[in-house]
């Protein structure tokens, strides 16, 4: 039975997940988080869904073990590859999963073009093209970003981000409404994406949605805690050095 006092499990493939962390920090200061990054095994979003999914249960098997009152999967690939699995095997517990905010985008450029940034594995499950086909009126265009995830895992810097985009990026400069960031590392990039989408491109993200979804389960469930907030970072890779840029990106 779930407790007011257990802690949050965030977890994601890597550091990307702080990037919904410092949102539900946010929303909820008063509770306790246990943050998982699977460094070891990251990048997700290039491997089939069939890993993404075994890798993502394994996760979760091992969180939900323990004294959490729920588990949000900060993580557009593994959301995409594991939710329904996810809620399946653990049909009782509170689950948050977070996918491209592309209803965002579609509420504010209702026939818009819109980019969305994010995994091949996320583009091309089919919980994407679901959500895609509800704003027919709106332009999509699905740009995956293969090798941006490892770049921000290592803490590449800004000019190295950026000539590794700005190729990508350049035929879709000054042309969209709105990029929506769909994987959760991305917003540790968004400097030089918008350098390179150009001003009057909005950048839209999942963090915030996530966070209040998953602030109103824990309330209908009386869950919410008002304790002493506390952040604990874990990571498969055991590299002190991910715990302490985890710990910074956070703070950042
Ligand atoms: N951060 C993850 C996401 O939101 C994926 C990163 C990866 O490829 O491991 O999609």
């Amino acid at each position: 039975m779930a407790k007011k006092s257990d802690a949050i499990a965030v977890f994601d493939s890597g550091v990307g997940g702080i990037s919904v962390l410092k949102e539900l920090v946010r929303q909820m200061p008063g509770e306790r988080f246990l943050y998982f990054g699977d460094s070891a095994n990251a990048p997700y979003g290039t491997k089939t869904a069939d890993q993404v999914r075994q890798l993502t249960m394994q996760a979760a098997d091992m969180l939900l073990s323990r004294d959490v009152k729920a588990l949000v999967v900060a993580c557009n690939t593994a959301t995409a590859a594991a939710i329904d699995s996810l809620r399946k095997a653990w049909p009782d517990r509170i689950i948050v999963g977070i996918e491209p905010a592309v209803k965002v985008a579609a509420d504010r450029f209702h026939a818009g073009k819109v980019g969305v940034l994010a995994t091949p594995v996320t583009l091309q499950e089919e919980r994407f093209l679901h959500l895609t086909e509800k704003f027919p009126q709106m332009q999509v265009f699905p740009i995956p970003l293969p090798g941006l995830v490892e770049k921000i895992e290592a803490g590449a810097p800004e000019e190295e981000l950026e000539a590794f985009l700005a190729p990508i990026l350049a035929p879709y400069a000054g042309k969209l409404d709105a990029a929506v960031l769909g994987c959760t590392h991305y917003p540790f990039a968004a400097n030089v994406i918008c350098r390179l989408l150009g001003e009057t491109t909005q950048l839209l993200d999942g963090g915030k949605g996530t966070a209040l979804q998953t602030r109103r389960r824990l309330e209908e469930q009386g869950l919410l805690s008002d304790g002493e907030g506390q952040v604990i970072m874990e990571n498969s890779a055991g590299d002190p050095k991910l715990i302490m840029r985890c710990a910074q990106l956070l703070e950042d």
